[in-house]
């Protein structure tokens, strides 16, 4: 049996809808920081006599999640069956999406059990098309530090990289959980009626790529500001186009609302951008900042919660043994 612990990932530019449904080929391309193991998923991966046997938190795995293993048994050319268990170790009970931690792990321990007891040796490029297949964005967690999941036009071309490592991105993201309430639509259910209703989701067609192109070379060039910037206007792009799917889809609370003024306040008063709001399919708030700043990030959460995760970013998967 081999085990893998992953974390997950937070966009700052985003995904939200699909080319194809069934392969899991983005719209456009995304950027995320994958984050530390305060946040974490351990996943168990062992060749099962029978048929796949898959336990997600405890309950068994939904249908759709075995087609990860079809297509592991597709990429090895091996006709095996698997076991699989995974668990999500997260600090509060929050709505944070743990599939991206949950695929990124179930992907490096079953590339670890190939390698192990078949010799079969997957690059870093087909174990995130691997986690793709589970969910999109846990393509992003197979690799630590700043990352971007490059859309692609097929299974082969789809797949993420990494743009900077973790000891290069003086980054924190300081989480406030906003809500415990479940998830109002699933994200794969949601970006698919955005695509298909929104108009303002065709403007943003136009836009993200240029959006892209600056968010990566911000995070190299370490020009914060700009990636600050770049990150609350994507998020607000995404959750205006949330807004324009017929029947709108609102994921953010009041308490969000409160922190992207808060946001708004504090960079006014700095006199420049200090700190960046981005929000997922969920109202918790994530404020991006250098990490000597996370101390006044964490404080404009007052009075609204006080349940907060500082977390850095991370090297990115490891086999535990
Ligand atoms: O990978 P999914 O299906 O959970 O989609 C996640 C999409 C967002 O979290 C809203 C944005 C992103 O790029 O992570």
């Amino acid at each position: 049996m081999v085990t893998a612990i992953a974390t997950p990932n937070i966009a700052l530019v985003k995904y939200w809808g699909k080319k194809d449904e069934n392969l899991i080929i983005p719209m456009n391309s995304s950027i995320s920081l994958t984050l530390d193991e305060q946040l974490k998923c351990i996943a168990e991966a062992e060749f099962a006599n029978g048929k796949d046997e898959m336990v997600v938190n405890g309950k068994p795995a939904r249908v759709d999640d075995y087609r990860v293993l079809d297509y592991v048994r597709k990429l090895a050319g091996i006709d095996k069956r698997f076991k699989i268990k995974s668990d999500t170790w997260f600090p509060v009970a929050g709505g944070l999406a743990s599939s991206a931690a949950g695929f990124a792990a179930i992907a490096f321990a079953l590339a670890a059990l190939l390698e192990e007891e078949e010799g079969i040796e997957l690059s870093i490029k087909d174990i995130s098309r691997i986690a793709r297949m589970g969910s999109g964005s846990a393509c992003r967690s197979v690799l630590g530090g700043a990352v971007e999941w490059l859309a692609g036009t097929n299974d082969e071309t789809s797949y993420a990289v990494q743009l900077v490592p973790f000891e290069g991105v003086e980054l924190v993201d300081v989480i406030g959980i906003l809500s415990h309430e479940e998830k109002k639509f699933s994200s794969r259910a949601g970006m698919q009626m955005t695509v298909k209703t929104s108009k303002l989701y065709r403007e943003r067609m136009k836009t993200v790529g240029e959006r892209i192109e600056k968010a990566r070379a911000a995070l190299k060039e370490k020009d914060y500001e700009t990636l600050f910037a770049e990150t609350m206007a994507d998020s607000d792009s995404m959750h205006a186009c949330m807004m324009d799917t017929q029947p709108p889809l609102n994921y953010l609370n009041e308490k969000s609302l409160e922190i992207i003024r808060r946001v708004n306040g504090l960079n006014e008063k700095e006199g420049r951008i200090v700190c960046g709001y981005t929000f997922d399919a969920g109202p918790d708030a994530h404020i991006i900042t250098e990490s000597k700043n996370a101390a006044d990030a964490e404080k404009l959460f007052g009075g609204i919660t006080d349940e907060i995760i500082i977390a850095t970013v991370s090297c990115g998967p490891r086999v535990l043994g």
